[in-house]
């Protein structure tokens, strides 16, 4: 009997010694992989949001890249701040969303800072200045931004061309056409579909430049607020804000800024010169 219990106790005893042992090991799996020696840290790449439909603030050219005057000062400044960056082309209506939500790290796409998009994102200085402009074809009576309130007008949604329209003509107002982007509100103004757009004045003098067929004109009216644009990065991201901003007065100091803005604008006196 008792060389029986012995046995038995030694049995048992060995199997719970089997189990710690076995619990121990597997409890120490998960804890391995990273105990391994890691590679080099990879550099992070910042993922940049853009509505590439905006020239020549940001487009996509024939080869499929993302180019223009926002992609190129957000370049020349991640150089200066060491950054590596990464555009991906972003409709505007899901741009501040993808921001919040982390997809993206930045925005640039001709955003203008305003006081409402200040609650829920953090800006740079400014980097832009820019007013609203009317398009309408060139046989247009219109003369003055008053003068649509009983028009057709196509907006991009969600712009500050959007928010001075639906002021203009009322909240409920059938009138305020809004698009996807504003170059399909631009199709819609030559095809007669609405009467007037109202957007950003680079991008309509862009558009009217280059589209002579659309026989378009401009009308500019003084009661626009000056607009200016800011790089959105997420709201208390402020290790990022710091080195866009450095970034930024980097290239103003350095000339690199005025270079680019040549390129797309021409001379810094030019309409829409940058702000300093
Ligand atoms: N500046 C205007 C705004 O902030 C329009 C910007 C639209 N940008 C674009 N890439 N679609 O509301």
């Amino acid at each position: 009997m008792t060389s029986l219990n012995t046995r038995r106790f030694l049995k048992v005893a060995g199997l719970i010694a089997a189990g710690l042992w076995l619990a121990a090991c597997s409890k120490q799996e998960p804890a391995s992989p990273a105990a391994a020696p890691a590679a080099a840290p990879a550099a992070k790449v910042y993922v940049v949001g853009t509505d590439a439909a905006y020239a020549p603030f940001e487009s996509q050219n024939e080869r499929g890249e993302i180019v223009g005057f926002d992609i190129d000062i957000v370049k020349a400044i991640a150089a200066k701040a060491g950054m590596e960056v990464k555009f991906v082309n972003t409709p505007w209506e899901g741009i501040f969303n993808s921001l919040n939500q982390g997809d993206r790290d930045l925005l640039v796409s001709a955003i203008t800072i305003t006081d409402e998009r200040r609650q829920s994102m953090d800006f740079t200085e400014p980097y832009f200045d820019a007013v609203q402009l009317i398009a309408v074809r060139k046989d247009s009576p219109v003369t003055k931004f008053e003068d649509l309130k009983t028009l057709k007008v196509g907006v991009q949604t969600g712009t500050t061309g959007d928010e001075v329209v639906t002021q203009l003509l009322g909240k409920d107002n059938t009138n305020v056409r809004r698009f996807e982007s504003t170059p399909l509100a631009l199709k819609e103004l030559e095809s007669g579909g609405v009467d007037a757009v109202v957007a950003d004045n680079g991008v309509v003098n862009h558009y009217v430049a280059n589209n002579s067929t659309a026989a378009f004109k401009t009308v500019s009216d003084s009661s626009f607020a000056p607009e200016q644009y800011g790089i959105a990065v997420r709201k208390g991201n402020t290790e990022l804000l710091a080195k866009l901003n450095e970034g930024l007065a980097a290239i103003r100091a350095d000339g690199t800024y005025d270079r680019i803005y040549a390129q797309y604008f021409g001379a810094p006196a030019a309409a829409g010169a940058a702000s300093k």
